[in-house]
């Protein structure tokens, strides 16, 4: 078993507040991901469930247990960090060992250690090396390496795959992956990066400010923001926000859509899936969350959703689509094609739009109204 548990977190710097009351749980086993901007408070918040950095208030429990005042030696945690932080004049070998060697583990067994981890890693043949002599992607499972071979019950990284390349990094994806379901060990990873957080995570917190925005799978969080910061944070390229106003026609609540046809302004009607949240809210002012997918070519679907019909701006082929850049409300906005049907630029094409997919927003707070 090994659980995380943390109640009302905060922490300080100087006069500046980076945590702010987090509460958070991890499952044991679970992949949790730390999700967000630059400076929000993801280093921290790990570095705190490592006991590298104090807490102001708040309480930490591993298994249970409060460990507020525990070393981070006795935490049984292993940490990987962006920086690899290897010893630059010592072999791979040792470098991989040398936590085994603190710990007055005998010679033949963390030589016995060593090779299992190098052989999980596929590093067997870089042992007598030395880090300057690796490429970025080996010094990165080196350093994975240092974290295995203590089998800890948690695992930490820290933006472990931002120094390599797109395609190392994507491959350096799935190895962890692969690593999570292998060892089933606890997991906490900070990133910024929202396609490794979809790809690798059990469950996603997204923080911003030092708060946690919403804490959900990736799937709960990309089809339910609860505000326009996560929605406009996960997916790529991201959700298209139009303010609109809501209005009732023949009984039907729906928004009314500007856009533009044949160089012309032109108010679409786009009725609404019925609730209640949204009857209360008849005659105001609302944002539309569409994702580009929700914008399809009407050929592509067929269902019974709305079409409207507007002038396609761009084209932006991406190979396995295509997206077409249309005006909504005065803003451009992305629509999801296949690239058989994208008409050419100038012209005016029909798309329908999945309303029941939607995301709707409260213009002041931000917040989804669900
Ligand atoms: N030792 C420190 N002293 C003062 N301020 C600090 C210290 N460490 C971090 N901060 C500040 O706390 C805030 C949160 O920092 P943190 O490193 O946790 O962010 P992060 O989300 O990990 O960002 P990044 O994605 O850039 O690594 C930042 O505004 C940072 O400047
Ligand atoms: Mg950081």
């Amino acid at each position: 078993m090994a659980t995380i548990s943390i109640e009302h977190a905060s922490k300080s710097f100087g006069s500046t507040k980076v945590l702010k009351d987090i509460s958070l749980d991890v499952k044991d086993g679970e992949f949790l991901v730390l999700l967000g901007a630059s400076g929000c408070g993801k280093s921290t918040l790990l570095n705190i469930i490592a006991g590298l950095e104090p807490m102001a208030d708040g309480t930490i429990r591993l298994d249970g247990e409060v460990v507020n005042d525990v070393h981070p030696k006795n935490r049984d945690i292993a940490m990987v960090f962006q920086s690899y932080a290897l010893y630059p004049n010592m072999t791979v070998e040792r470098n991989i060992a040398f936590g085994l060697e603190m710990r007055k583990i005998s010679k033949a067994e963390r030589k016995a250690t060593v090779r299992e981890v190098a052989s999980t890693l596929q590093i067997e043949h870089l042992l007598s090396r030395k880090p300057s002599q690796l490429s970025g992607g080996q010094r990165q499972r080196v350093a994975m390496g240092r974290a295995l071979v203590r089998r800890p019950k948690i695992f930490l990284f820290d933006e472990p795959l931002s120094n390599l390349d797109a395609k190392l990094r994507g491959e350096m994806r799935t190895e962890i992956k692969k690593l999570h379901q292998t060892l089933k060990a606890t997991m906490v990873y900070v990133t910024h990066d929202q396609i490794e957080a979809m790809t690798l995570a059990d469950r996603i917190a997204i923080m911003k400010d030092g708060e946690i925005q919403q804490i959900g799978t990736p799937q709960e969080i990309y089809s339910k923001p609860a505000n326009m910061y996560v929605a406009g944070f996960v997916g790529a390229p991201p959700m298209n926000f139009v303010e609109v106003d809501l209005v009732k026609r023949e009984e039907q609540l729906g928004a009314i859509l500007p856009a533009v046809l044949k160089g012309e302004p032109v108010d679409h009607f786009l009725p609404l899936p019925n609730s209640k949240h949204l009857e209360a809210r008849e005659n105001t002012k609302v944002i539309l969350g569409l994702r580009p997918e929700i914008i399809t070519d009407s050929t592509s679907t067929h269902s019974s959703a709305p079409e409207i019909e507007c002038d396609v701006e761009f084209l932006e082929p991406t190979g396995a689509d295509t997206l077409c850049i249309i005006r909504l409300n005065g803003h451009p906005a992305k629509a999801r094609v296949s690239p058989l049907f994208a008409c050419p630029p100038g012209e005016s094409m029909r798309f329908t739009l999945d309303t029941h997919r939607a995301c709707l927003f409260d213009p002041t707070t931000e917040q989804a109204i669900t």
